[in-house]
């Protein structure tokens, strides 16, 4: 299979090999993606290989990734990929989330189910998979927690040095402490996340050291695979709409990616519509897709939100991103923090939970349906991005009624639940619970 990398801008479309060191394109500075220019299935085929894969004990068909490797073929040997079972998450009816939102129906695909519990999970068994291949030795990213989370898991499950660049006081301790443990030099550096990346792109040159932040092509390759698995889930019938979360917008790109290449394979026959959605303090991408055509991004200097997943004013992204929301006639909207934090309750209440980016979607949807852009009978997938437990620390703090916005402004626990503390003392137990 050849595989290639391509420049994303139109104007260029350059290429390059498929084992290039290459974050940007060296012509013209714009992004790179992954090309195979002569693939060719048959769709039929190629379903029922994945749906038989699923019977398979073999750690590559395990893989809620590597199942579908034949969508994802970068690699010409698949003999150093380090999986830990990743993908495989599961699509959940949320009926209780649906009414919040004024849908009939609603499924959530979780991604929060990894071993990392996070989607960084599928597309970080792909980039150490190219690191291994290219002999690199140190792995580098930038992250707001979740992709240092996942590097480190993967990197040292690989043998490779993981070190990681963390915005120092905005990073949940759940996501922190798995860097640690999953033994990453973890450097906390006093700027905000769109300064590191800047930082750390300079050094990686110097220091010789791969970068596994979402601009690597092959990262981008590894979470189309999320989309690919949900339609494997649904037999194949595509929703009306995809929702997730938008930060650095590597997520968007890939579904987008996803979607055109298996409607270009013939194992769709149809485009869902993207939603993203954006912390209202963080929403540059919301601000592009409503500015007038052929606009460029225009960073947010300080980006805010509780959602420090999605803290993110200059996501690297966007140029694909926007392409991708384009051609799937898709939106982008964005919610306050006290949406993202009661959507996140009314998460938790179906028995899923979430963290507070993910929920951005179910607050998301809300406002669009209340906008009238999507319908009550429509199907929706949303995709819940993270684990409750990569943050419990907002999550006391909003049954407490302690959640205040960055700047300071109370959130109202709409849906509290508060902790009570009782004596030891079985008949005021027993009155309290009536
Ligand atoms: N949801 C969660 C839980 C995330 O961790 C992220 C991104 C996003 C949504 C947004 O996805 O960047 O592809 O648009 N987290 C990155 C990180 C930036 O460093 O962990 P995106």
């Amino acid at each position: 299979m050849a595989a290639e990398l391509i420049c994303f801008s139109p104007q260029c479309r350059a290429r390059f090999a498929i084992r290039d060191v290459l974050y940007n394109c060296p012509r013209c500075g714009g992004l790179l993606e992954a090309s195979y220019p002569d693939w060719t299935y048959d769709p039929a085929a190629l379903k029922r290989l994945w749906r038989e894969r699923r019977m398979s004990n073999l750690p590559l068909d395990a893989s809620g990734v590597w199942r579908y490797r034949e969508i994802i073929p970068f690699l010409a040997a698949s003999d150093r990929v380090v999986s830990l079972r990743e993908g495989n998450t599961p699509l959940l009816d949320a009926p209780r989330a649906a009414s919040y939102a004024g849908l009939d129906r609603l499924t959530f695909k979780h991604q929060g189910f990894n071993p990392t519990g996070s989607f960084k999970d599928n597309g970080m068994t792909c980039g150490t998979a190219q690191a291994l291949r290219l002999g690199m030795k140190r792995v580098a990213c930038v992250s707001t927690g979740n992709t240092s989370a996942s590097m480190a898991a993967y990197a040292s499950a690989a043998g490779l040095d993981p070190i990681i660049f963390i915005p120092h006081g905005n990073i949940s301790y759940g996501k922190l402490a798995q860097a640690l443990d999953y033994g990453a030099r973890t450097l906390q550096v006093e700027a905000n996340f769109d300064q590191i990346l800047a930082l750390v792109r300079a050094l990686a040159d110097r220091l010789g050291i791969y970068l596994l932040n979402s601009i690597n092509p092959f990262r981008i390759e590894g979470q189309k695979t999320i989309i690919v698995e949900m339609m494997d889930q649904r037999d194949w019938r595509t929703p009306d709409w995809i929702v997730l979360p938008g930060g650095n917008l590597g997520n968007t790109s890939a579904f987008g990616k996803a979607l055109r290449e298996m409607r270009a394979l013939g194992l769709i026959d149809r485009t869902p519509r993207l939603a993203v959605v954006q912390a209202e303090g963080s929403a540059p991408f919301y601000d592009l897709a409503h500015a007038p055509e052929g606009a460029s991004l225009r960073a947010v200097e300080n980006p805010e939100t509780l959602a420090t997943a999605i803290r993110i004013g200059d996501p690297v992204s966007w140029p694909k991103a926007l392409y991708e929301v384009r051609s799937s006639n898709g939106v982008v909207e964005k919610v306050s923090e006290q949406e993202i934090a009661d959507a996140k309750a009314q998460v938790g209440l179906c028995g899923i939970g979430s963290e507070p980016a993910s929920a951005a979607t179910l607050a998301g949807i809300r406002k669009l349906r209340a906008a009238g852009v999507m319908r009550a009978d429509e199907d929706v997938v949303a995709v819940l991005t993270g684990n409750l437990l990569k943050d419990p620390d907002y999550i006391y703090r909003y049954h407490t009624g302690q959640l205040t916005t960055p700047s300071g402004a109370k959130i109202l626990p709409t849906f509290a639940n508060q902790p009570t503390v009782v004596p030891n003392d079985p008949d005021r137990i027993a009155e309290l619970l009536g």
